[in-house]
């Protein structure tokens, strides 16, 4: 993609209401004193605002370790892994905002889950760079991959009413919040379900042949099948996954990842009921001793769920809501405990 310029003084009246944003690193401090030239050439009508270039282009691999970085310091628990794996699902559904000196400053995606349905997520730019439309910008690029089809994504509170004023989003789906929960070690584990499951159900590590039972499983809870995104899952570094059976056949998994702030970070978890969840997620947890805390993002509506992670400790917590461009995709919910990634995927 082209670079965009972007500019960082679009009217006299924001230059105005926004000039006590600018810190005192150099580069403000070169813009301000642009802007600041430019202003009273402005009051006489004559130069146009200055511009800084800023490029909105697909991601790269080597660019995942910045985009880290930048979601590391917005304290948001995505995994490495999870990033690689929906760039391969989708190239062209991530797209960064890269400042003058090659710096990640912002990002955006939209992947495909399915051919009719995308999803929006990863949305954000560095403080310093804020409220200079460089959010809009690399918003609307990423927006491209979606061209007509059906959009879903989580939205902060704070940004609900904005996405949906604009007519990007103009659906909140009320009965499906989402609660991303973070829980400080120590992990009461030990607290979760410990007794024998019935005989006929077995928990196995994953490996290559139960696959296909897994991706069958899965399309009965979301709708649809997407066998690619769930070998790469399973498949991803520093990862575990386990599967439940039920006389053979699978009645749930789930996985545990590595999040960029060194959290356990747990999903998906879908399970046909509250002890397969709860044993699954104590194999999980079990199973990956070496983390900062645990974080897991859930339907808010999946109450049985409520009760097994209070089991867990205090978690600190945050609600997002769930927007749509189109129309509301259904699901059972009570069979999500956790979703596969909040910021790639609607379940
Ligand atoms: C949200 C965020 C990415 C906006 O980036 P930005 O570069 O500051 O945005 P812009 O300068 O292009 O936006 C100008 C205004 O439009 C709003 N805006 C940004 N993107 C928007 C969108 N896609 N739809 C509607 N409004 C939008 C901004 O909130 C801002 O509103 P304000 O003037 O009331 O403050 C940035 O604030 C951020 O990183 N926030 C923290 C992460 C976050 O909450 N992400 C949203 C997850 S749902």
């Amino acid at each position: 993609m082209a670079h965009v310029p972007v500019s960082l003084g679009f009217s006299v009246t924001s230059y105005l209401s926004k000039s006590f944003r600018f810190s005192i690193s150099k580069f403000k401090n070169a813009t301000w004193t642009s802007l600041q030239r430019n202003y009273h050439q402005l009051q006489q009508k004559v130069e146009p605002l200055p511009r800084h270039s800023i490029e909105i282009r697909t991601m790269r691999e080597e660019d995942i370790s910045q985009l880290m970085n930048l979601r590391r310091q917005l304290g948001i628990h995505d995994a490495t892994s999870s990033v690689q794996s929906w760039m391969a699902v989708d190239p062209e559904g991530i797209k960064v905002a890269v400042n003058e000196n090659g710096d990640i400053v912002g990002s955006c995606s939209y992947v495909k889950n399915h051919p009719e349905l995308y999803f929006a997520g990863i949305y954000c730019v560095q403080k310093e760079y804020r409220n200079y439309n460089v959010g809009i910008q690399i918003f609307n690029a990423a927006k491209e991959n979606a061209k007509d089809k059906n959009i879903a994504a989580n939205s902060v509170l704070s940004m609900a009413k904005k996405y949906q004023q604009s007519g990007d989003f103009p659906i909140i789906d009320e009965d499906l919040t989402t609660v991303k929960n973070y829980f400080p070690d120590p992990i009461h584990s030990e607290m979760l379900f410990n007794k024998d499951l019935p005989a006929n159900i077995e928990i196995e590590p994953f490996q290559e042949c139960l696959l296909p039972s897994i991706v069958q499983y899965d399309a009965s809870v979301v709708g649809h099948t997407r066998e690619l995104i769930l070998r790469l899952s399973c498949h991803e570094e520093d990862s575990r996954t386990f599967a439940a059976f039920r006389n053979g056949v699978c009645i749930g998994f789930g996985s545990i990842k590595r999040s960029c702030l060194g959290a356990g970070r747990v999903g998906p978890l879908y399970a046909e009921d509250p002890v397969v969840a709860e044993a699954l997620l104590k194999k999980l947890i079990e199973s990956y001793p070496n983390r900062n805390g645990l974080a897991i993002s859930t339907p808010s509506s999946n109450i049985p769920n409520n009760a097994i992670l209070q089991k867990l400790g205090n978690a600190k917590t945050e609600t997002c809501l769930r927007i749509y461009r189109k129309q509301k995709v259904n699901v059972n919910a009570s069979k999500i405990y956790a979703y596969l990634d909040i910021n790639f995927s609607a379940f």
